[in-house]
């Protein structure tokens, strides 16, 4: 006989992207509709939260419709429904929310809330098998965090950013260079064209702690291109791009690799639209080669970098497992964070 396929159709809408996703045994991709708003949002600077919902409304039932047939199963084929409830924006997340409900309800499916930031981890599971305990740098447009991971599901921050996230500094100061929004892929491509001639400076490295920030590094960026502005200067706009990603890789993958180190994990992952970034990417492949060849990389394909519903599916996994369901009071939180996620 046949043994039953676990199939979690899961819902993603915390920011600018709707996306629903199938996801067999919890690492099998079925299917995985990204509907990306960031058109819409574009002329605007950055996310506007009103029209972030709109989207979601128009989109949602249309990308449900499509991950079905995409996968080509019906409902009394799924095991559950799977949905980001947080960290996200509070309307955004209520439209996958109330979805996912309405779903589970008429299908008689349980329900699944899952932590956007296990979802961006737990997207290298539909690669990979994760192998505890394991680190994970977290870098994504409004997160920047090391987790540490003892086993399936039980997630500690060790450290993290004490002010901007490493794609919101990217996007600022694409902003600055007057790039469309977000501007961390245009600035990653100038950064392979230029040399860091400018020499910023690298926040927090020599601390003896976990943490970062990128306040500073935004703000010593703006500060030199104004004022080159005002005195009429030119300045080399790939060199301050790659003056700008050097500052922000060094000190992520120095933090990264002594926290490995120190605490002697199995693997390394990348994690969140950040982890897209070529020289990040590359650096990391290389020093971790040269000075932790016993330690597992696992670099998200650029796919499952930004945001999507299979990694929100591949994390509900762990909880269908332990029948972690939810109740028909689910909410979205929006400032949802590992510390009140789940029993650790
Ligand atoms: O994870 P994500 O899709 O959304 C959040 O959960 O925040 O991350 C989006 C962020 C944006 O700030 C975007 O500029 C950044 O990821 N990003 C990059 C690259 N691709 C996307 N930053 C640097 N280099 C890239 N190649
Ligand atoms: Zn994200």
């Amino acid at each position: 006989m046949e043994s039953k396929r676990n199939l979690i159709l899961a819902i993603e809408t915390s920011c600018d992207e709707t996306s629903v996703a199938v996801i067999q045994d919890g690492h099998l991709l079925l299917s995985n509709i990204i509907a990306s708003q960031i058109k819409s949002h574009m002329r605007f600077g950055g996310v506007v939260p009103e029209i972030a919902s709109r989207h979601h409304v128009e989109q949602i039932t249309q990308c449900i419709e499509e991950a079905m047939t995409e996968a080509d199963v019906t409902y009394s084929d799924l095991s559950a429904v799977a949905v980001t409830n947080g960290p996200g924006l509070v309307g955004a997340l209520l439209i996958g929310v109330n979805a996912a409900k309405a779903l589970a309800y008429a299908h008689d499916l349980p329900l699944i809330a899952v932590n956007h930031m296990a979802g961006h981890i737990y997207a290298n599971r539909l690669v990979q098998p994760l192998v505890f305990p394991l680190l994970s740098l977290v870098v994504s447009g409004g997160h920047t965090e090391l987790v540490y991971m003892k086993e399936d599901g039980d997630f500690k921050i060790i450290g993290e950013t004490r002010d901007d996230a490493a794609g919101e500094a990217y996007d600022k100061v694409g902003r600055v260079l007057g790039l469309p929004y977000p501007g961390g892929k245009r600035i990653d491509e100038m950064a392979h064209e230029g040399e860091d001639t400018y020499h910023f400076p690298r926040a927090m490295l020599k601390d003896d702690n976990y943490d970062f920030s990128f306040s500073g590094l935004k703000s010593s960026f703006i500060n030199l291109v104004h004022n080159a502005d005002q005195k009429g200067e030119q300045l080399n706009p790939e060199n301050l791009a790659a003056s700008f990603q050097a500052s922000v890789i060094e000190v992520l993958v120095s933090k990264t690799l002594r926290a490995a180190k120190e605490l002697g994990v199995k693997q390394l992952v990348m994690a969140g639209g950040v982890a897209a970034n070529q020289g990040l990417r590359n650096t990391l492949t290389k020093v971790v080669k040269e000075e932790l060849s016993d330690v597992d990389l696992l670099v998200p394909p650029l796919s499952l970098c930004g945001d999507n519903a299979a990694m929100i599916g591949a994390a509900a996994y762990v909880k269908y497992n332990r029948q972690e369901f939810s109740g028909y009071d689910l909410n979205a939180q929006p400032g949802l964070s590992f510390d009140n996620y789940g029993e650790l």
